[in-house]
């Protein structure tokens, strides 16, 4: 069952029990929830009801399952939250899904202590101000099939333990200030993995083994990778629609890259990439390119799509001509 059917049948069964009390808030739970709030600096009216003694269960920003199980917890949209995330999170044993998001105050690390949520579906943490390193201990979470750590400031490297996590349909790691190279552990991984990294300050080739993930969506745009990075494309990627490489420093021959069918979106603009465009891309049914700014000659494919698209997508290379460019001399 994917996750986010799990997640509206739970809703649903919320809002199904709710008015019959079913629940009993598990006392661990309740006891946890609390330590949540009162960790936060201020009294935030977001859990104005979380109050002792009352049923857990039916607290906003709560959803639980039949055994007064918290399942649930999202938190989103709300500048009162202030202050930093308490380590009792990890004491929520039974949370299938973790969101905090869009939360301007914010701040400080994910405790360690989220690696005891082993029955984790989906963490996302997006557009707060939470900082630190990404904790090693997600590795623990086997479960997970949506991890969502984005649009805050976290530093350090990528934990190499994250390729433990063989369930992984979305891998979002994008707009933090991580550095350091992508694991090498990564890939052979997953079936259908969107990884993003876009918007951080990684540097060194991609590791070889990401060429062995199937990835569906791709970007790794505005680091500092370099090296090559052709291994990420070939005509068995049978899932990958989206590839973006922008702005950084790869360099490697496009000429003999093998495109796949599906690939929708391709932007490889501002690196050091030289050689031909491949005769294939005049025949994929492309909804956008960007191979501005890079080392590339020669004709420009003809064939379906590309003389349709914006002449500065191609422009700033050292010879391509051909429509939508001006014509070969
Ligand atoms: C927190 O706010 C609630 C009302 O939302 C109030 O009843 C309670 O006394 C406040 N607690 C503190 C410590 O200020
Ligand atoms: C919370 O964030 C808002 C910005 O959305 C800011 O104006 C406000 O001062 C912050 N509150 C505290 C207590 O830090
Ligand atoms: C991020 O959160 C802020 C409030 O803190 C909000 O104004 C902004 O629209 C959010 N950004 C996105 C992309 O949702
Ligand atoms: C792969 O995952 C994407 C979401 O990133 C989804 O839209 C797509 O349908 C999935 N494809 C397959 C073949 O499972």
């Amino acid at each position: 069952m994917s996750s986010f059917v799990l997640l509206v049948s739970f809703f649903f069964y919320f809002l199904n029990n709710f008015s019959e009390g079913k629940f009993a808030c598990h006392p661990n739970d309740r006891n946890a929830l609390l330590q949540i709030k009162s960790h936060f600096i201020n009294n935030a009216s977001t859990f104005s009801n979380w109050v002792p003694n009352t049923e857990c269960c039916y607290w906003s920003n709560v959803g639980c399952d039949e055994d007064g199980r918290v399942v649930i917890l999202v938190v989103n949209d709300a500048d009162d939250v202030v202050g930093q995330l308490s380590p009792a999170i990890g004491d929520l044993r039974y949370l299938q899904a973790l969101r905090f998001w869009n939360l301007p105050n914010l701040t400080g690390p994910i405790p360690s202590t989220i690696g005891k949520l082993t029955k984790l579906l989906i963490l996302d943490i997006n557009n707060n101000s939470m900082s630190g390193p990404i904790p090693k201990e997600l590795g623990r979470l086997k479960k997970l099939e949506q991890l969502f750590i984005t649009s805050n400031k976290f530093s350090g490297y990528i934990p190499p333990d994250l390729s433990r996590l063989s369930n992984l349909v979305y891998l979002h790691l994008f707009g933090n200030k991580l550095t350091g190279s992508i694991p090498a552990s990564f890939g052979s991984f997953n079936t259908n993995l969107s990884l993003l990294l876009y918007d951080n300050q990684l540097s060194g080739p991609i590791p070889k083994s990401i060429g062995q993930a199937k990835l569906s969506k791709v970007s790794v745009s505005n680091n500092q990778l370099s090296g090559d990075a052709s291994f990420l494309f070939g005509s068995d990627k049978t899932v990958l629609t989206d590839v973006s490489l922008r702005n950084n420093k790869f360099k490697f021959d496009f000429s003999n890259v093998d495109l796949p069918q599906g690939l929708r979106n391709l932007d490889i603009a501002h690196n050091m990439i030289y050689g031909s465009l491949p005769k294939r891309l005049g025949q994929l049914p492309l909804q956008s390119i960007d191979v501005s700014y890079n080392k590339l000659c020669g004709k420009i494919p003809t064939g379906r799509r590309l003389k349709t698209f914006s002449p500065s997508f191609f422009a700033h290379n050292k010879c391509l001509c051909g429509a939508p460019l001006p014509p070969c001399k």
